[in-house]
């Protein structure tokens, strides 16, 4: 029974440190930029819903509630996130999110989407509860849209070091690809009247071979896409799945 909960307070301690690290990465993402290239990544989901006749949405991870934008002129769409501060950031956007995790939400939607590598932010056991609370909340015939990193994404897009100065902020960031684990250490120091504050934190990501993923779901695999946002190979690929 001791050994029980104490492993329940590591994962809840485990838990505080990864939102602690999303939130500081939701203060950070402007600094990052990128925004021209997640509007294609946009533009790829946008052309593939067109397909279907679909009325409800789910957003998983929404992030800064820049997709749930495009979505919601077509759509009933909603969006969550376990990052309070990124779902501060899509909620002053007009855009209907919400901070919690996907096992928390109930109800029924006609497609479930997890845009922008959100799946290799999570390890195994977190990616098995994940699948599973998207098979329990799609509606017979409807589609799981998600995008993962490939091999060529991790090792030579996401992997390397960055740094960005703009005075009263300064950024340093430093991302390895180890045994099939991307690890980035951010740095982020910030102006605080006379004085800078420092905050840093580690966001693991998976990589996941799309084989892996489709032994985890009963969804069917309809289709893989591949996307090319940085270079001429593919950085992700865009799996299509249904519930039959
Ligand atoms: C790279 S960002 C993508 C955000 C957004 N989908 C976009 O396209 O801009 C990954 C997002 O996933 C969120 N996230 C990570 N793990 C999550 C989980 N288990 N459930 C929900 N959101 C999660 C993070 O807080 C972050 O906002």
């Amino acid at each position: 029974m001791i050994i029980v909960s104490l492993r329940q307070s590591k994962i809840g301690s485990f838990r505080k440190i990864f939102m602690k690290a999303l939130d500081l990465y939701s203060r950070i993402e402007p600094l990052i930029g990128f925004y021209d290239e997640y509007e294609k990544l946009y533009a790829h989901y946008l052309e593939e819903l067109s397909h279907f006749k679909l009325k409800t949405i789910l957003d998983v991870g929404c992030g800064n509630g820049a997709m749930l934008m495009h979505l919601s002129k077509y759509y009933d769409a909603k969006g969550i996130d376990i990052s309070p501060n990124m779902v501060e950031i899509a909620s002053k956007k007009g855009v209907d999110a919400s901070c919690r995790s996907i096992e928390e939400v109930n109800g029924k939607f006609d497609a479930i989407l997890a845009v922008s590598d959100v799946l290799n932010y999570l390890d195994i056991s977190s990616l098995q509860s994940f699948l599973k609370a998207v098979e329990r909340l799609l509606e017979n015939g409807g589609l799981f849209l998600c995008d993962i990193n490939t091999l060529f994404g991790f090792e030579e897009v996401t992997a390397g070091s960055m740094s960005v100065d703009e005075g009263e902020q300064f950024l340093s960031i430093e991302a390895d690809f180890n045994d099939d684990v991307l690890v980035t250490q951010i740095i982020f120091f910030e102006k605080n009247g006379e004085f800078y504050t420092k905050e840093s934190a580690e966001i693991l990501q998976y990589y996941y071979l799309i084989d892996e993923i489709k032994s985890l779901t009963n969804l069917t695999l309809l289709d893989v896409k591949e996307i090319s946002l940085f270079d001429e190979e593919s950085d992700k690929n865009m799996l299509i799945f249904q519930k039959r």
